[in-house]
């Protein structure tokens, strides 16, 4: 268990990579893979919840996602599905309030509408708050924001805006900045998540493949956390 609830991380973004390598490695297909990998997040989101964390960010789906080969998409788009709708009631019962992040409006129908009924299902939830970025990319979202701005916004407004007014146009503007950003399977990148949001989180990259990633893991990386000190830019 982290020692300090002082400095504790209120929010956590994860991006989850390696379920290729896991696979591989085991002379398994890639979708299996991905399936191991729901169980991490399955793990993850319940310790996060007992833990106190009040946000999680997964990194579930990027834009970029969608240039693998189709028969990927549509297992990873399957997998989305399946887990949603198993795991709603399990999401309810843990009083965690499920979110999005990303042009969703590109996901599939059935995965879409699986996504709209846990989200409306577990509005009310008052624990942690589960996002996940789905066909999401930080540039996109910034691109988003910029487009949403300037239709909403007198030439004036224009001209006084500062970051946090941009920042209310992005995807996130409920949520604060994540504290701490976990990758896991060694990658030193960003890869095109929470461009803005990451500006001042704490990194924490390991080596394990995403479906090794279990609460242990996640409790070592909240303890790694706590041991920096934030400055912020100041002294
Ligand atoms: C990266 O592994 C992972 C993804 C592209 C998708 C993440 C999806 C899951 C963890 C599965 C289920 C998610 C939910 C929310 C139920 P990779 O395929 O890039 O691995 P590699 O780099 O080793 O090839």
């Amino acid at each position: 268990m982290p020692e300090s609830q002082s400095v504790f991380p209120r929010h956590i973004a994860i991006i989850m990579d390696g379920n290729g390598r896991w696979a591989k490695e085991r002379g398994l297909p890639r979708a299996q893979g991905h399936r191991a990998g729901a169980e991490s997040v399955r793990e993850c989101v319940e310790a996060c919840s007992e833990l106190g964390v009040e946000f999680l960010t997964l990194y579930a789906f990027s834009s970029e996602n969608w240039n693998r080969p189709k028969p990927e998409i549509d297992a990873l788009m399957k997998l989305l599905e399946r887990f949603l709708k198993d795991k709603t009631g399990e999401i309810i019962k843990k009083n965690v309030r499920l979110r999005a992040i990303g042009r969703i409006h590109l996901l599939p129908d059935s995965c879409r509408k699986q996504l709209d009924h846990a989200i409306h299902a577990s509005a009310e939830n008052t624990g942690l708050t589960l996002i996940l970025a789905l066909s999401y990319g930080g540039r996109e979202e910034i691109v988003d924001a910029a487009k949403r701005l300037i239709e909403s916004s007198s030439p004036e407004d224009l001209a006084n805006l500062g970051t946090e007014e941009f920042a209310r146009h992005l995807y996130t503007s409920e949520y604060p900045d994540p504290d701490l950003m976990i990758r896991t399977s060694g990658e030193m990148r960003l890869s095109n998540f929470l461009l803005w949001q990451l500006s001042y989180a704490e990194f924490y990259i390991t080596k394990k493949n995403w479906p090794d990633f279990r609460r242990g893991d996640l409790e070592e990386a909240i303890t790694e956390y706590q041991r920096r000190h934030r400055r912020y830019g100041g002294l």
